[in-house]
C-alpha cells in the first residue's frame, strides 16, 4: 500500500472526501449560524478538473472509495459532470463513489449520477415533521406550500426515487443511508418513528450525535448520547440488537430490528471515537488536504497544482512535453505523504464524553 497515504500508526487511507462547495441551500441549526458561512471567493475555489487532478492521484495511490460533500455538493452547478468524470475512474481502482445530500435538490439529477457509477447515497433528514423541518433547517417560506411540507415531502420522494433505483437492494451494489443528527428537546421524540422506517425499507437510518463545531452553539445538554438512544429505542423495540459490523473503518454502529428490513446505525463522535481504524482524508471546497475532521487544513493542494499550471502556460502549456506533470505529481505526494505522516492517533474535538 502506498506510503503516502500510510500514517505513523500504520492507517491506511484508502476513503477521500471532496468538498464539492461551501454553500448550503439549507442553514440546519447544528451545522451553520442562521447568516451562514463564511464563503470562498470563487477563484479559490477547486475547479473540477482540478478535482479530478487531485482525485485521479489519489485512486493511483490506492483510494478505493470518495464521498462528495459540502456544503450541500448538488448546489455545484456541474456537479453531475463531476460525478460522470469521476466514475471513470472506476477503471483505475475505484470502488466506490458516494455523495452526502441534504435531498432539496438531487432528485433530478440522481439517475444520470447512479449511471455514470454512484454506488452509494447518504441523505440528512432530522425530521419527519414538516413544520420542524423548517424549523431545524432555517428554511421557513424557501419551500413552502399550502400545508408547508414541501421540504420535507421533497426529500421523502428521493428516498422512494434512490430506492425505486434499486438502493439498498441486496446485491445491486447501491447503498442508501439516512443520517439523523439527535438533539434534545428537538428532534429526540421521534427517533422511533425513523427505526420505523427501516421496517419495510432496505436503508440504514443512522443517529448522529450532536457535535460541536465553529460557531454551532454546541451544549452537552443537547446531545444525546448513543447508550440514551439506544434504550429509548429498546423501550418500543426490546428486540433491538447490535450486528456484527461488517466494515471495520465505518463511523457507525450497526444495530436492527429482527425481521425488518433496514438498520439503525449510531455515529458516536463524542462518546466512542472511532479514531483507531481511521481511513478517511478530506479535500476542503477550497483545495486544503484535511487529515481529521476536527484538525486544521494541513496543506494547498490547490496552490500547489496552479504554481505548476502557472508554470506551464508561461511555457506555452506544454506540462506534459516539458515533465511538469510528472513533477507535480511528486511534489503533491510529497506533501500528502508528510501531512498522513504526521496525522495524531485522535482527534482533539473533545477527548470522550460519556
Ligand atoms: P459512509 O461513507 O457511509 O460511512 O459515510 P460517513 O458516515 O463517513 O459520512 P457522512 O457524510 O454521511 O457523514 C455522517 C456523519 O459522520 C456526519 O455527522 C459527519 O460529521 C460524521 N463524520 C464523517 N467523517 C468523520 C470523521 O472522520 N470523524 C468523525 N468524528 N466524524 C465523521
Ligand atoms: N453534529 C453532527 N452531525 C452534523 N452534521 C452537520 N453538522 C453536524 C453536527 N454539528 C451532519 C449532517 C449531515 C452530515 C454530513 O453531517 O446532518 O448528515
Ligand atoms: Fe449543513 Fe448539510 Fe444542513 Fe446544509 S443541509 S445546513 S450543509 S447540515
Amino acid at each position: 500500500f502506498s506510503e503516502f497515504l500510510t500514517d505513523g500508526f500504520g492507517r491506511r487511507h484508502t476513503y477521500l472526501r471532496i468538498s464539492v462547495t461551501e454553500r448550503c441551500n439549507l442553514r440546519c441549526v447544528y451545522c451553520m449560524p442562521a447568516e451562514g458561512v463564511p464563503l470562498s471567493p470563487p477563484a479559490h475555489l477547486l475547479s473540477t478538473p482540478e478535482i479530478l487532478e487531485i482525485a485521479r492521484l489519489f485512486v493511483n495511490q490506492g483510494v478505493t472509495k470518495i464521498r462528495l460533500t459540502g456544503g450541500e455538493p448538488t448546489v455545484r452547478k456541474d456537479i453531475v459532470e463531476l460525478v460522470e468524470e469521476l466514475g471513470k475512474l472506476r477503471s483505475i481502482g475505484l470502488r466506490e463513489l458516494a455523495i452526502t445530500s441534504n435531498g432539496i435538490a438531487l432528485h433530478r439529477k440522481l439517475q444520470r449520477m447512479v449511471d455514470a457509477g454512484l454506488t452509494g447515497l447518504n441523505l440528512s433528514l432530522d425530521t419527519l415533521d414538516p413544520f420542524q423541518f423548517q424549523i431545524m433547517t432555517r428554511r421557513k417560506g424557501a419551500f413552502a406550500s399550502a400545508d408547508n411540507s414541501l421540504g420535507l415531502e421533497t426529500v421523502l420522494k428521493t428516498i422512494d426515487t434512490a430506492l425505486d433505483m434499486g438502493f439498498g437492494e441486496e446485491g445491486s451494489g447501491k447503498v442508501l443511508k439516512i443520517n439523523s443528527v439527535v438533539m434534545k428537546g428537538v428532534n429526540d421524540h421521534e427517533i422511533v418513528d425513523f427505526v420505523e422506517m427501516t421496517r419495510d425499507k432496505p436503508i440504514e437510518v443512522r443517529f448522529i450525535e450532536y457535535m460541536p463545531f465553529d460557531g454551532n452553539k454546541w451544549s452537552r445538554n443537547k446531545m444525546v448520547s448513543y447508550n440514551d438512544m439506544v434504550n429509548r429505542i429498546k423501550e418500543t423495540y426490546p428486540t433491538l440488537q447490535k450486528l456484527r459490523s461488517q466494515r471495520p473503518n465505518d463511523t457507525s454502529k450497526t444495530w436492527g430490528v429482527p425481521g425488518f428490513r433496514g438498520r439503525v446505525g449510531f455515529i458516536t463522535s463524542m462518546t466512542h471515537n472511532f479514531c483507531g481504524s481511521c481511513n478517511r482524508l478530506r479535500i476542503t471546497g477550497d483545495g486544503n488536504l484535511k487529515v481529521c475532521l476536527f484538525g486544521e487544513a494541513e496543506v494547498s493542494l490547490r496552490d500547489m497544482m496552479r504554481k505548476y499550471r502557472g508554470r506551464d502556460l508561461e511555457a506555452g502549456g506544454v506540462g506534459e512535453a516539458a515533465g511538469g506533470r510528472e513533477e507535480m505529481e511528486s511534489e503533491l505526494l510529497q506533501v500528502i505523504g508528510k501531512a498522513v505522516g504526521n496525522k495524531k492517533e485522535k482527534h482533539a474535538g473533545m477527548g470522550e464524553l460519556e
